[in-house]
């Protein structure tokens, strides 16, 4: 039998051995190094069962192995199948064993031998058990130097394999959060730096020299702290100029927190941007205003020509004394903030209009950048469609190589009141009806096709009748006729009304359908 008890010592050797216990069970819990803990495991051990060494097997439960670190003396990894030899037994029945002559007993497994160079003569084998019935692996005492291992060493070794193993728990677990800790850094740096190299004046596509003056003013302004009013028409790209200024400029780490101004009403203004106290009113909790929370970043103050009259002499007073005042506070908030704004209104007529501040114009309007509608860039409509093509790719679960020639023709064609953004749109419309590897005519909607300017040709298969052209041409003649009376009254809609022979509303109503207004 493999197994075997010997006569329990004396009383006082017991407690001697006990104290020894405590005492390590102390520095156990104390060290949070592993491998360190491993080494102190086993020094202690050999030490107090007078053993040649020892061994700690931990189990690896996805790969179904034993691996062992320390054997003093040795500092090479052993790994082995879980069901192997003495370690694998005492670990499958979860009880320890005591081994009087190794080679003698077929469970013994020699290939460690053979690897360490060491000669297993008896073996003491405990498992590693946590206090919640677990089995992290299990702990082993290699050849007492005198004689056998007794059943007083076998509670000694259990009950140190009990308290290492609490200890190795616990370390484990801490590395695990360590590196997991550590993952989550990395991980964040790198998506930081993925967002900010998606957002800056790389991002804004386009070779027409009206976007390559945007990404110019940009670079030429980043490390400034002035504001910039960003204008264009919908979908031209407002926000996306808004972020490049934020993550090119040295503020890039900090927040970039956009408000859209047409989306607050004029009772939360306050609150929203300069932040309200606890109990202002029954219920109300305490919230950091908006601004507050774009300190050390940019404040993106998007369609800030929908904000009211009052909420713009609130806003004034924020960028003239560079501090909030919060709703129910008691003194004012000192922020460091850059502000940019964006709007598709013309600021200007609404100033005219009483329904904008000049002071407050002219504090935004430090830079000015208006972005070009998508028919001012046709030339880059290709290099946008293609663009976008491929961004969607992935998200649309379809590859799709390249637009026809035609249907590229008509995309380049068409008017885009809802410009870039529409465009895009398009293409992914485009992406999900396709048939092919390839976008064709047919597969645009309708009101790009019926704008075509040229008559399709012959082998397109779609005949297009002398009517649908002439209705086609004439359409065109008309925008073109409005544009340049838009141009020669430079936007002023009741003199170019008068100028074409229209009513106000007529003009009003044919720059909305053609999108050739706001
Ligand atoms: N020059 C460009 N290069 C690449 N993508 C662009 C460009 N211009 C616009 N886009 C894309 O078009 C979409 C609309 O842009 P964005 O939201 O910045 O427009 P916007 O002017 O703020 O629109 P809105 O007035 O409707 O708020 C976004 O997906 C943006 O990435
Ligand atoms: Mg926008």
């Amino acid at each position: 039998m493999d197994y075997m008890r010997a006569e329990v010592k004396s009383p006082h050797s017991i407690l001697e051995k006990y104290t020894a216990l405590l005492d390590i069970s102390y520095r156990l819990n104390s060290e949070r190094n592993f491998d360190q803990l491993l080494k102190l495991i086993a020094d202690e051990a050999t030490k107090h069962v007078d053993a040649e060494r020892a061994t700690i097997f931990i189990l690896d439960k996805n790969k179904g192995e034993l691996w062992a670190k320390v054997a003093l003396g040795v500092s090479d990894t052993i790994r082995f199948d879980a069901r192997l030899g003495i370690a694998g037994a005492v670990l499958i029945a979860g009880k320890s064993l005591v081994v009087e002559d190794a080679y003698k007993s077929p469970l013994f497994y020699p290939s460690i031998d053979s690897l360490t160079g060491f000669h297993t003569r008896n073996i003491l084998s405990v498992p590693l058990r946590t206090p919640k019935q677990e089995i992290i692996g299990v702990f082993q005492v290699l050849n007492k130097r005198d004689g056998k291992f007794t059943s007083e060493d076998e509670h000694f070794v259990q009950a140190l394999a009990n308290q290492a193993a609490i200890a190795l728990e616990n370390t484990q677990t801490l590395t695990e959060l360590e590196n997991r800790q550590q993952e989550l850094i990395e991980e964040n740096q790198n998506l930081r730096k993925e967002v900010e190299e998606r957002f800056t004046t790389k991002s804004i596509l386009g070779t027409n020299s009206k976007i390559g003056d945007i990404r110019a003013i940009i670079e030429r302004t980043a490390d400034t702290n002035v504001s910039a009013l960003i204008t264009g028409e919908n979908g031209t790209g407002k926000e996306l100029s808004a972020r490049a200024i934020h993550f090119m400029s040295p503020r890039r780490t900090k927040p970039f927190v956009a408000v859209n101004c047409a989306a607050l009403p004029d009772t939360l203004v306050e609150s929203e941007l300069f932040g309200i106290e606890k109990g202002v009113a029954t219920g109300v909790e305490r919230r950091v205003g908006r601004i507050e929370s774009a300190n050390g970043g940019t404040l993106f103050l998007d369609e800030i020509g929908d904000l009211s009259l009052t909420a713009q002499a609130k806003l004034l007073r924020v960028l003239q004394e560079r501090e909030v005042e919060w709703v129910g506070g008691r003194r004012p908030v000192p922020v460091d903030v850059r502000v940019n704004a964006a709007t598709n209104k013309d600021l200007r007529e609404e100033i005219q209009q009483n329904r904008f501040r000049q002071d407050l114009y002219f504090r935004l309007n430090v830079i000015h950048i208006h972005m070009a509608a998508l028919r001012e860039i046709r030339s880059d409509i290709p290099l946008l469609a293609m663009y976008f093509l491929k961004k969607h790719t992935k998200e649309i679960g379809r590859e799709i190589q390249s637009i026809a020639p035609d249907a590229l023709k008509a995309l380049t064609a068409y008017h885009w009141p809802g410009n870039v953004r529409e465009l895009e749109n398009e293409v992914k419309r485009a992406m999900v009806l396709s048939t092919t590897r390839e976008i064709r005519l047919q597969d645009l909607s309708d009101v790009i096709l019926e704008e075509r300017l040229e008559v399709p040709e012959a082998d397109s298969g779609k005949k297009v009748g002398d009517k649908q052209s002439l209705k086609h041409r004439v359409t065109m003649l008309e925008i073109q006729m409005i544009r340049d009376a838009m141009t020669q009254t430079e936007g002023d809609r009741r003199r170019a009304a008068k100028m074409l022979g229209l009513s106000h509303q007529g003009l009003l109503n044919k720059l909305k359908r053609y999108g050739l207004g706001d």
